[in-house]
């Protein structure tokens, strides 16, 4: 482990908020059947336990986008691949690491909507608080954090650490 990484959310902890968020999804959706699509890379860990803590059966899938650049928001989101079957009329739960500027998530929403879901909800492992409200973007957020950097459970810096169990930081 790199000494200077701090624990933000340790295995433990995120598994047991996973576990909520997978009663809460499926207490929303009840026999409603769903779609959950990955927000590829960041999103993979925290997708597979999550769908492993939503007891109905739900269908996967993935999309990829991409706008960090040397741990730096470029400000311009790419579609790097998109779904390749048709969601008209399903119930959409997209699965994102982290809603920073939310740039990101405001693309992706607009771009799915044009694709004519029945319903489209996001569920965010973390929600970054950095003054500006997006909070509104996400309908389920597992932490919310302050203003870090972080890494782990899938995140990652320039394609580092994202095999770790737990979220850290590095403090400034
Ligand atoms: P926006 O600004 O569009 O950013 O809401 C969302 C995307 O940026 C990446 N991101 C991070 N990745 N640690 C990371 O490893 C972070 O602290 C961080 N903040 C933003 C991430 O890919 C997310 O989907
Ligand atoms: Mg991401």
């Amino acid at each position: 482990m790199d000494s200077k990484l701090q624990v933000l959310y340790s295995a433990q902890q995120i598994e047991q908020r996973v576990t909520e968020l997978g009663k809460q999804i499926d207490a929303d959706y009840k026999d409603e059947p769903l779609v959950v699509v990955g927000v590829l890379k960041g999103s993979f860990l925290f997708m597979a336990d999550l769908v492993r803590a939503i007891k109905k059966d739900v269908r996967c899938d993935f999309l990829r986008v991409s706008s960090y650049e040397n741990d730096k928001s470029s400000g311009v989101v790419r579609m790097d691949f998109d779904l390749t079957q048709s969601i008209e009329g399903d119930n959409l739960l997209l699965i994102e690491d982290i809603v920073d500027t939310g740039r990101t998530l405001a693309f992706l929403k607009e771009h799915l909507h044009g694709k004519k879901p029945k319903s489209l909800k996001v569920c965010s492992l973390l929600y970054k608080d950095i003054g500006i409200d997006n909070r509104h973007l996400a309908d389920y957020v597992g932490f919310e954090i302050p203003n870090h950097f972080v890494v782990g459970y899938g995140l990652d810096s320039e394609g580092l650490y994202r095999s770790l169990p737990y979220i850290g930081y590095f403090p400034r």
